[in-house]
């Protein structure tokens, strides 16, 4: 005969010490399951005699009756603790500072460039662009370059494979192939929109973009970029380049101290040519504008090649204009007084960190240059 008092005793104390959920239903399993210690003892009421049923029945019952209690108000006690743990670990302190997060750095070639975009925005140029995937004709035979002339050989040029009718596309060399994607005309529609297309003179365009050349040293990288400036109208002359160009130099680094000096040069797509160089002091490690003996060449300019207007399906005798195109990542080296253009595209974050712009605080001509 069991001992109900011992069972009791057993059970409420491995039910008071249950420490889980699993733990608990372990012993009711063990209690109250099929086979359970007071499930089989209920079985047994209906082997005994009536006169011991009548004794053994109200006791048994009671004991499964206290027993399922017991379980049911520790469940409940153990669901609470649970729930309490869950709320104060996941507890949000909305008092707390945001955990810091990475801030990234606009790259000075882009700062560069919207300061350029900015400056000549203010003087009236308009935007264009073009593919930096070209043809043969945009980058040489359309601006003038004879074929085979030794000039398409200058430019170091990446060229594609071959495509299925054997054209060799190229990388464009430079920006100036979207001079003639804004002067030729009866193009539109037949582009993609964002390409330059064929506008009527009179024309005022920047052209910013990447351009690419195999070729690699402190001042040279095989991708670099480009803002090319095109004007197309009546009567404009070489003076209009310089004071453009000049005017630009000023508002671009802040000082009327800029120095600088154009040089006669040779470029297949303007007649007359001149590059513009600015005075500099490269001595020391760093780049100084405005002071010193050297000169750093940022651009090369000219009248347009009556053959280039030409080639674009304008009359020369009755449009005639000025071009331009300028190193972005040069510029910005010499504002910025980085001696390296190559660390500009090293992706090194420490140099990004050191010389990248906070996006909220850019100097842009836009909103004031400082
Ligand atoms: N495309 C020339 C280069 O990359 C730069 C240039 C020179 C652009 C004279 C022009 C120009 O528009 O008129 O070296």
């Amino acid at each position: 005969m069991t001992d109900l008092t011992q069972l009791e005793a057993d059970l409420t104390g491995r039910i008071a010490a249950a420490a889980d959920a699993a733990a608990l239903e372990a012993v009711r399993v063990e209690a109250l399951g099929k086979s359970g210690s007071i499930s089989e003892l209920l079985k047994g009421l209906g082997k005994m005699s009536p006169d011991e049923r009548r004794e053994q029945g109200p006791k048994i019952n009671g004991l499964r009756d206290k027993v399922a209690a017991a379980i049911a108000e520790k469940k409940a006690a153990l669901d609470a603790a649970e729930l309490d743990a869950r709320l104060a670990s996941e507890r949000v302190d909305l008092t707390l500072p945001p955990p810091p997060e990475r801030k990234g750095r606009v790259h000075p070639t882009m700062q560069t460039l919207d300061e350029m975009i900015a400056v000549f925005g203010e003087m009236g140029f308009a935007l264009a662009e073009g593919p930096d995937i070209e043809d043969d004709f945009h980058n040489f035979t359309a601006l003038n370059f004879p074929p085979n002339h030794p000039a398409r050989e200058m430019h170091d040029t990446f060229w594609l494979p071959p495509n299925e009718t054997g054209e060799r596309k190229l990388l464009r060399t430079h920006t100036s192939p979207v001079q003639i994607r804004v002067m030729q005309q009866g193009q539109n529609g037949k582009l993609p929109a964002w390409i330059a297309q064929g506008q009527a003179p009179p024309i005022r365009v920047i052209v910013p973009g990447r351009v690419y050349r195999s070729d690699s040293d402190a001042t040279h990288t095989p991708m670099f970029h480009q803002l090319e400036g095109l004007v197309i109208d009546r009567d404009i002359h070489m003076g209009h380049l310089k004071w453009t160009l000049d005017a630009f130099t000023r508002r671009f680094f802040e000082t009327d101290a800029v120095v600088t000096r154009f040089r006669p040069h040779h470029f297949p797509f303007t007649e007359p040519s001149c590059e513009m160089d600015v005075q500099c002091d490269r001595s020391g490690g760093s780049i100084k504008i405005g002071q010193g003996t050297d000169w750093l060449e940022i651009l090369g300019g000219g009248m347009v090649h009556p053959n280039v207007i030409r080639n674009c399906g304008l009359d020369p005798d009755e449009w005639q204009g000025f071009a331009f195109g300028m190193g972005v990542d040069r510029l910005g080296s010499l504002k910025y007084g980085m001696p390296d253009l190559r660390d500009m595209f090293a992706a090194d974050v420490r140099w990004l960190e050191h010389y990248g712009f906070s996006a909220f605080q850019a100097p842009n001509p836009a909103t004031g240059l400082s």
